[in-house]
C-alpha cells in the first residue's frame, strides 16, 4: 500500500487496523520504529505519510469512503477442527468481508491480497451478496465486484518486488472492476507484464508458485546432502544445472532449509486442497517437499552433535542468525527455532546473535526464557541472546551460521578462533564462509553441500 501510495500521489491510501498500537507505530515520527524491517520502506513511507498515505484504526469510515478495499489480514494454518494443521484459517477474512458488507457505500472493488486457497472469492462474494438486496434497485444499496491480486513480493527485497515485479496478477470477471486495478500498477508497471485471468486461476497461481519456489529449495537440499556424501560440491552443481536456461540460476541456493511464514503454509494448503478435490497422489506427492525441508533441519543438528564427540551437553555453541532468511527480522518458520530447539534438548548453552532479531523474539520462538550467562555457567540446555560475534563464540566449541547476513561473510576468524575451545568447529549452513580462511584460522569446517568434509581429512 505504501509503494501505491508512492507510485500514485493522486489516490488517497488508508492502512486500517484494529490494533492501536501497531498503528501508533506506524504512525511513529521516528521511521526506524516501523512495526516492519525492510530495506527502502522507511523512504517510501516517508515520501507518502501525510500526503496520501495514512494509517488509522477508523475502520468503518474507510471502508465507507473506498472505492476499493484490498483485504490483507493474515491466513495462518488451521490449529484445530475440520483441516486442522493443513487447511487456512480464513476467520479474519471472513470477518473483514462481513465488515465491508455492512459499512460499504456504492459500488465497491473488493479485492484478495491475503493468500488463500482456491474458491475463497466465492465465499467471501456470498457474504457481500447477503447485504445486496436484489430486488431493490437504489443508489444507496452498495454493491461489490470481487478481485483476486495475489502478492508476489519477497521479504528483505520487498521494495524493489514491488516497484519492479514480474509481474502483476489480477484474476476475477468483471472487466471494469479489473481494468480499475490494473489501471492503479499500470502507473509504475508495464501492460504486459499485468496478467488478467479468471478468479480461480489467479488464487491456484499464487498457491502454485511457491510450492514450485519451495520444490527447487527441496530439490537442491536434497542433492547437497548426496553431494556431502560423494564428494562433490553443491555450488558446481548449482552453477552446472542453472546455466541450463530452461532451469535457471535462482533459488539454487542449499541451506538449512526453507522457513518464513508462506512456503510451508502454502504447500499446507494445495495438500489439503488436493485431498479435498479427491487427489490424493497429487497430495502426497507436494507433501514430499516438507517432509524433506523437515529432515533437512533435524539432519543439520543431528550431524553437529556426532561431529562434537556425539555429546552437546554443557557445551556452548554459538548460533549465528535466527532470522529465516537475511535482511528481514521475521522469524516465522525459521529452521533456527527447529535446529535451537534440538541442540538445547540436547543440553548445550547456546549464545544466539542476530543483527534484527530481538531476544523477546527468541524466547518467544523457543518458548524458554534466556539465562544469565555470568550466573549459569555450568547449565544445560540453556540460551542466551548477544549483540556481537565476538561474544557469541566465547568458549564455544562450534559456531553454527543459520542465516546469511552479510555481515557473517567479514568476520575475523584469526581473532574469534582464539576465543574459542579447541577443537572448534565451524558448521555453515549457508555458505558464506572461505574455507581457506577457516583453515587458516585453525578451525574445522563443515559446509552443507560440500563433500569435502575437513573433519574427515
Ligand atoms: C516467498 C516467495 O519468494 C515470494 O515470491 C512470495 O510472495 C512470498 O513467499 C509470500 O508468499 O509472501 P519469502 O518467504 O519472503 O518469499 O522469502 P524467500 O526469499 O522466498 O525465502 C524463503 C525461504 O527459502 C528462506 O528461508 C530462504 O532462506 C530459503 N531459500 C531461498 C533457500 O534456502 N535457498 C534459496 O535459493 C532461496
Amino acid at each position: 500500500m505504501a509503494v501505491i501510495a508512492d507510485r500514485c500521489p493522486h489516490i488517497q491510501v488508508t492502512v486500517v487496523d484494529l490494533n492501536e498500537s501497531r498503528i501508533a507505530a506506524w504512525n511513529n515520527s521516528d521511521l526506524k520504529q516501523l512495526p516492519v524491517y525492510e530495506p527502502g520502506l522507511d523512504e517510501v513511507v516517508a515520501r507518502a505519510r501525510g500526503r496520501n498515505l495514512h494509517f488509522s484504526t477508523g475502520v468503518n469510515d474507510a471502508i465507507a469512503s473506498a472505492d476499493m478495499v484490498f483485504i490483507s489480514v493474515n491466513t495462518p494454518t488451521k490449529q484445530k477442527g475440520v483441516g486442522a494443521g493443513q487447511a487456512s484459517d480464513l476467520r479474519w477474512v471472513e470477518a473483514c468481508a462481513r465488515q465491508v458488507a455492512q459499512y460499504a457505500k456504492g459500488h465497491t472493488v473488493v479485492v484478495e491480497k491475503s493468500t488463500l486457497p482456491v474458491r475463497t472469492a466465492a465465499a467471501i462474494k456470498a457474504i457481500l451478496d447477503a447485504r445486496e438486496p436484489k430486488s431493490v434497485v437504489s443508489e444507496n444499496i452498495p454493491t461489490f465486484s470481487v478481485l483476486s491480486n495475489p502478492e508476489f513480493l519477497a521479504e528483505g527485497t520487498a521494495i524493489h518486488d514491488l516497484e519492479q515485479p514480474d509481474r502483476v496478477l489480477i484474476g476475477g470477471s468483471n472487466t471494469e472492476a479489473i481494468e480499475a486495478l490494473a489501471t492503479i500498477y499500470s502507473h509504475w508497471v508495464p501492460n504486459q507484464k499485468i496478467l488478467r485471468t479468471n478468479l480461480w486461476s489467479s488464487e491456484l497461481s499464487k498457491l502454485t508458485a511457491n510450492a514450485f519456489l519451495a520444490q527447487r529449495i527441496s530439490s537442491i537440499n536434497s542433492v547437497a546432502a548426496l553431494c556431502e556424501a560423494t564428494g562433490a560440491d553443491v555450488q558446481e552443481v548449482a552453477l552446472a544445472i542453472g546455466t541450463d536456461s530452461r532451469i535457471g540460476l535462482k533459488f539454487l541456493n542449499a541451506g538449512p532449509g526453507f522457513g518464513g511464514s508462506c512456503f510451508q503454509k502454502d504447500i499446507l494448503n494445495l495438500v489439503y486442497l488436493s485431498r479435498y478435490f479427491g487427489l490424493p497422489e497429487v497430495a502426497t506427492y507436494w507433501e514430499q517437499v516438507i517432509g524433506l525441508n523437515n529432515w533437512q533441519q533435524t539432519r543439520i543438528s543431528r550431524l553437529l552433535v556426532q561431529r562434537l564427540f556425539g555429546t552437546v551437553t554443557g557445551k556452548r555453541l554459538a548460533i549465528l542468525g535466527f532470522a529465516f532468511k537475511a535482511n528481514t527480522n521475521d522469524t516465522r518458520e525459521s529452521p533456527a527455532i527447529r535446529i535451537s530447539l534440538d541442540l538445547l534438548e540436547e543440553g548445550a548453552q547456546l549464545a544466539i546473535h542476530d543483527p534484527k532479531v530481538t531476544t523477546t523474539q527468541i524466547a518467544a520462538d523457543l518458548g524458554k526464557a534466556p539465562s544469565d550467562p555470568s550466573l549459569d555457567l555450568q547449565s544445560e540446555g540453556t540460551w542466551h541472546s548477544v549483540n556481537n560475534v565476538v561474544d557469541a563464540v566465547q568458549g564455544a566449541d562450534a559456531v553454527l551460521i543459520l542465516t546469511e547476513w552479510d555481515q557473517y561473510r567479514e568476520l575475523d576468524w584469526p581473532i574469534l578462533a582464539r576465543r574459542m575451545r579447541t577443537p572448534a568447529w565451524v558448521f555453515d549452513t549457508r555458505s558464506v564462509v572461505e574455507p581457506y580462511q577457516i583453515a587458516e584460522a585453525g578451525l574445522l569446517l563443515w559446509q552443507l553441500g560440500s563433500g569435502i568434509d575437513q573433519g574427515n581429512l
